[in-house]
């Protein structure tokens, strides 16, 4: 019985010696002294002893049992230190490392202009209102004094939804919609997404406008052209010539076209501007009795004037952008410029 504990001991401490990890030490430590561990096998198997020799070989399996102990706590120290050690080395942070750079995101060109555009006429005491880019015909349309067989209706220009749903081709609408639901004065700057069927390198399918309307007693086409001169005096630089043009849109009467002098000659004549130094900008007019009709204001009380432009167009003037597609492709080298 001595023996089978020799061989026993010396059993146990090769396989201790070459346990790998804490995982395992603990297996081998359930197999040697766990309940039906081998050491408890061997107290066991005591009871079929002499009664005097219990006691030697009691004593002997306390020994073992305790050698066993101390071999186990041993490996175990060793292996939570190669643990530790492996988890410095593989967790060290390099700190002589150059960084990496981050990027911070910007706005959008678009988004510029319509902010800049929008801080100008807060300035004057114009407020922000917004509509729907699916639009009822009638705000698209009908009330803007644009009737069913008028040519702007064309499914060249026009999305359809429905007969009498579409995506909103301007947004004049909210010319109509505001003064549904406001009585004047009001005084009202509204950018927003617009929808065409046009596509080439001056046109793309959507577009941003900006609209603006003021309606009180008394207001002149005087009143018009001083607001909208300041404006383009203060966006563009003060020297800045601007010229007003006689043109027709239905919702207004007058209506006019405002050029500006070639912001890229300086008026001289290039590329830009076709050679005759003006770019036309945006277009206006004071508001049509037919459109206050459908608002159900009283035409003979009031007056007022309107202008809409293209947002895209602008940011191209401003910032010498030559291609409008740039402006919906996503290309974080031309986005990070701004
Ligand atoms: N809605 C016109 C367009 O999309 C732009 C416009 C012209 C708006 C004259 C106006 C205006 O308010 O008075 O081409």
């Amino acid at each position: 019985m001595k023996d089978q504990l020799l061989d026993l001991e010396n059993d146990a401490l090769a396989v201790i010696a070459g346990a790998e990890s804490m995982i395992a030490l603990q297996d081998i430590r359930i197999r040697y002294l766990g309940k039906k561990g081998a050491v408890t096998d061997v107290m066991k198997g005591m009871r079929e002893l002499d009664p005097e020799e219990r006691p030697v070989l009691g004593a002997l399996v306390n020994r073992l049992k305790e050698t066993l102990e101390e071999a186990f706590g041993e490996r175990s120290k060793l292996l939570r230190q190669t643990e530790v050690a492996n988890r410095l080395a593989s967790e060290k942070i390099d700190v002589t490392l150059p960084g990496r750079q981050s990027f911070s995101g910007s706005k959008h060109p678009v988004t510029l202009v319509t902010e800049e555009i929008v801080d100008i006429f807060s300035s004057l005491g114009f407020c922000v209102e917004e509509g729907p880019e699916i639009e009822q015909d009638f705000y698209n349309f009908e009330a803007l004094n644009i009737p069913k067989d008028h040519p702007a209706r064309d499914m060249q220009d026009t999305f359809y939804v429905s007969d009498d749903v579409v995506l909103r081709t301007h947004t004049s609408p909210v010319q109509v919609r505001t003064m549904l639901k406001q009585k004047p004065p009001v005084r009202v700057i509204a950018p927003g997404t617009v929808y065409r069927r046009d596509s080439d390198i001056t046109h793309s399918p959507m577009f941003h406008q900006i609209e603006g309307f003021l309606v009180d007693e008394h207001v002149t086409f005087g009143d018009l052209k001083g607001i909208l001169t300041h404006f383009l005096t203060s966006y563009f630089g003060k020297d800045l010539g601007v010229r007003f043009r006689p043109s027709f849109f239905p919702f207004t009467e007058p209506s006019a076209e405002v050029d500006i002098a070639c912001v890229m000659c300086g008026g001289k004549g290039c590329r830009v501007c076709k050679g005759t130094g003006w770019l036309e900008i945006l277009g206006c007019g004071m508001i049509d009795p037919e459109v206050f009709k459908s608002v159900h204001y009283d035409a003979e009380k009031v007056s007022g004037f309107a202008f809409g432009m293209g947002l895209e167009r602008i940011a191209m003037l401003k910032y010498g952008v030559s291609d409008l597609r740039l402006f919906f492709e996503n290309d974080l080298r031309f986005l990070r410029q701004f």
